[in-house]
């Protein structure tokens, strides 16, 4: 899987046809500008999108199928900023394009919940849904506006509004009078057709095979209109926020100017990451210092340099002083940068030739011959 890097902003057009018109990140949520060409141009909101247009633009399905691709960056939408929710935030991502099998959409699902439950995450819930396709969107649109039109006076001004346009979309509404009116509502999954069942059906049995917990909402509808058939979102059990949200897109290629190509992919809101593990009293740590190398007195300073530097060359996270300060203020440095070991040269050192090298954590030291300590430490660090 190869990173795939797209431009912060893009023709707004894109988004309105790939997000969709009707949706609260193209009606609301966009920070769009015009810029000197006179183009509308928006800071992008997420990155599905995106993809797709350097997918068709470079001509990617001309190469082998199936393709995947991750990313990772900023996105911008204009949301009241409250716990979980920023204007600008980081998703990491993936996306798998050509392959239409159920075992695709179980590929990503598995990769996004092998990421969260390797960052200590395992317990976010997983639910699933399926939307079918176009055609049993349409049977499923019109039983629910079937189902609301006794009530339509009572759901909110929102999805009064969505509900001409796309009622399924009332499904996800979180306001309680509407939820109340949904609870007993028809769902998308109880009007797919005979193939969307099968590959729903494969995919649970797949998902079932690779021992993946999940729940089946029927309510779960997501809030961007290019999703097909599967449909999916890790929650956050504390917060009730999604940590992540993906789904099958089969039809978006096509709907930004490329040739039909199924796809599907996921993405993962990093700062509620980083939230939830917070609550979960885990903040993310960063342990990037393998060792630090610290000096004393003249004669020190320069071997540390060129030490640290011979480290580096191999590969090593090795963070020399470069503050001059006492040797205790050196060390409590490389407890704070989270360096694994350290070691001091200093006066006695180069004249015993032979240094110590600590383990931060334990304490524990080992005396090793100044001449020898480069290679020493490689070999022990890499091991
Ligand atoms: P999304 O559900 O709109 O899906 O966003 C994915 C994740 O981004 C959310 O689950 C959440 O963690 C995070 N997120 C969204 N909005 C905010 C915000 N305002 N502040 C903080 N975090 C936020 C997508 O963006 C789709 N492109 C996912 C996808 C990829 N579907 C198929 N491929």
């Amino acid at each position: 899987m190869g990173e795939i890097r797209t431009p912060m902003f893009e023709h707004t057009e894109l988004f309105v046809r790939g997000v969709g018109e009707g949706t609260d990140v193209v009606q609301k949520e966009m920070y769009t500008f015009t810029d000197k060409g006179g183009r509308s141009m928006t800071l992008r909101p997420e990155m599905t999108a995106g993809v797709a247009r350097a997918f068709i633009e470079h001509n990617l399905g001309q190469q082998t199928l199936p393709q995947r691709f991750y990313y990772i960056g900023p996105n911008f939408r204009y949301e009241k900023p409250a716990g979980g929710r920023q204007r600008q935030f980081h998703q990491f991502g993936a996306e798998l394009y050509g392959s239409a099998e159920p075992a695709a959409d179980a590929e990503m699902i598995s990769l996004a919940y092998e990421f969260l439950k390797g960052a200590g995450l395992g317990n976010a819930t997983l639910s699933i849904n399926s939307l079918g396709g176009p055609e049993c969107r349409a049977k499923a649109n019109a039983a629910l506006l079937e189902f609301l039109k006794n009530s339509y006076d009572q759901l909110c001004p929102v999805c009064q509004e969505r509900s001409a346009k796309n009622p399924m979309r009332a499904l996800d509404c979180k306001e309680k009078s509407c939820q109340a009116i949904l609870a007993d509502a028809p769902s998308p999954i109880d009007f797919l057709g005979e193939e969307c069942k099968k590959h729903f059906d494969d995919l649970k049995t797949i998902l079932d095979a690779m021992k993946i917990p999940y729940t089946i909402d029927p309510k779960l509808v997501r809030g961007l209109d290019y999703y097909t058939r599967t449909v999916f979102e890790f929650i956050d059990p504390g917060s009730g926020l999604a940590v992540c949200g993906g789904g099958r897109y089969d039809g978006l290629i096509e709907e930004v100017g490329g040739s039909s190509t199924p796809a599907v992919g996921f993405a993962m809101g990093l700062e509620r990451i980083i939230q939830m593990l917070e609550q979960e009293g885990q903040p993310p740590q960063a342990n990037e210092t393998d060792i630090f190398v610290g000096s004393m007195g003249p004669e020190g300073y320069i071997k540390s340099q060129a030490l640290a530097n011979s480290l580096r060359k191999a590969g090593i996270r090795a963070i020399s002083d470069l503050a001059k300060r006492g040797v205790k203020a050196q060390i409590r440095y490389a407890d704070k940068i989270g360096a694994r070991f350290s070691v001091i040269i200093g006066d006695s050192e180069i004249q015993s030739n032979q240094a110590s090298i600590k383990e931060m954590k334990t304490g524990a030291k080992e005396d090793v011959g100044l001449d020898s300590l480069g290679e020493y430490l490689i070999g022990k660090i890499k091991a």
